[in-house]
């Protein structure tokens, strides 16, 4: 131990970090051991640089972007469904697809003290998020009559708490089996000065390193693996928050396959030009979503011949991979991005600051960031009402009061 303090205590001198051991005194040696082990882990070359990063100018990449091809599903014919489910359904029947959802997020906007899947929107009695997506499985299991395997990606923060939810309510009468949890990386948080943050037990203060994580985190945890011995070929993954997210669609599989692309992903017209929401595009020939702040206005505006935006679909977080497509990506290294956000913290006097303004840098990954791997996606336009209620905020615009609106509409028209 005396060794590794000693190894520790030049590593932070070596990058000016040596507040990361003001607690220690205070610990027992169990909570040292941890700590030291936790400070071991840091790449600290890589944080710096993400440090750095955050004083440079936004620099967006002179890129070639041009509109991608899309299936919207409402014009599809009566043959071409068919024929697209029949491939899909062949895939489910085959035990070879899986559910994916992504609730390792720390829900900061809607500000529910638990896992964001545990909220209520207050749709049937104390009906969570999970539950909500739990029923969409078993649904569709036994529409289709077939087991899928469900896994969460949790976070340290959530994982305890995300699975003793599950096991009060009896894994929501799914087998304990298909259901699966895998906890995601975290990146320590920076304050403005560039100095890592102590949390309030005295630890590295580390969060989740965003959803596009899920590549490396499904790989480390053995999740890949898991699926590969289990058959599985394609995965669906969505997030926690949106309780209309059809999981298990076999038109989508089947029309991924028919296109011969390694992935996905649904699409919602954009509900006005200047709408804040990303939209699928191909970037330098290869899939990939433009952020509404990269995009000028003339190309919001844009139209075709049709009258349909050109660059009109909203990633909405619904995407299907093969695993082939799993394993390409999550050999390589997404680029973080980083978002200045409110981090309470143990100053270098062992004091507990609770900042009423963002202090500190959070560095995450994104999903889409991982779509240029890939030579080609399939895009599928479904309708809003019908796929996408997200609970992001408190109040207002995609919260809880809309999402429960919209939740029960699509069902009372579903009756
Ligand atoms: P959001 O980007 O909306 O983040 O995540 P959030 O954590 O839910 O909410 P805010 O931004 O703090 O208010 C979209 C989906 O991705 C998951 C979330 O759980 C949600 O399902 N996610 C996000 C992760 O699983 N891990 C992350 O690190 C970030």
């Amino acid at each position: 131990m005396e060794n590794k303090l000693m190894e520790v205590k030049e590593l932070l001198k070596k990058y000016k970090q040596e507040q990361l051991l003001v607690c220690y005194d205070k610990m027992n040696k169990e909570e040292q051991e941890q700590l030291l082990n936790q400070i071991l882990h840091i790449d600290f070359e890589q944080i710096m640089q993400l440090y750095e990063k955050t004083k440079q100018p936004i620099n967006i990449e002179k890129s070639t972007v041009e509109p991608i091809s899309y299936v919207d599903k409402s014009k599809l014919t009566k043959e071409e469904v068919e024929k697209y489910e029949k491939i899909g359904i062949d895939i489910l029947k085959k035990g070879a697809y899986a559910v994916v959802t992504m609730a390792g997020g720390q829900g900061t906007r809607l500000g529910h003290k638990a896992p964001k899947g545990t909220f209520e929107i207050g749709v049937g009695e104390h009906k969570s998020l999970f539950q909500a997506l739990s029923e969409t499985i078993k649904e569709a299991q036994k529409k289709y009559q077939v087991e899928i395997q469900w896994y969460l990606m949790t976070s340290r923060e959530n994982n305890q708490q995300t699975i003793e939810f599950f096991e009060q309510h009896n894994y929501f009468d799914m087998k304990k089996n298909n259901v699966k949890f895998f906890i995601q990386g975290e990146l320590p948080m920076i304050s403005k000065e560039g100095k890592i943050l102590v949390e309030e037990s005295g630890k590295v203060k580390e969060a989740a390193d965003g959803h596009g994580g899920i590549f490396e985190a499904m790989r480390k945890s053995g999740i890949l693996q898991d699926m590969k011995t289990r058959g599985i070929e394609w995965i669906f993954i969505a997030g926690v928050d949106n309780i209309l997210a059809k999981m298990v669609d076999p038109l989508l599989t089947g029309l991924a396959i028919e296109k011969n692309c390694l992935a996905a992903g649904k699409s919602v017209v954009k509900s006005n030009p200047q709408e804040k929401v990303g939209v699928f595009c191909k970037k330098d020939k290869k899939p990939n979503v433009i952020e509404y702040t990269e995009i000028t206005p003339e190309m919001a505006e844009k139209r075709d011949a049709n009258g349909e935006l050109i660059y009109g679909e909203s990633h909405i977080l619904c995407n299907l991979f093969n695993i082939k497509a799993l394993e390409k990506i999550a050999g390589n290294k997404l680029p973080y991005h980083s978002a200045f956000k409110k981090a309470n913290y143990i100053n270098e006097k062992g004091e507990l600051v609770e900042p009423t303004q963002p202090n500190a840098y959070k560095f995450e990954a994104f999903i889409f960031d991982a779509f240029n791997k890939l030579d080609d996606m399939a895009i599928m336009r479904v309708k809003r009402e019908e796929e996408f209620a997200p609970v992001k905020n408190a109040n207002g615009v995609d919260s809880p009061e809309t999402a429960k609106k919209l939740y029960l509409d699509f069902m009372k028209n579903k009756a």
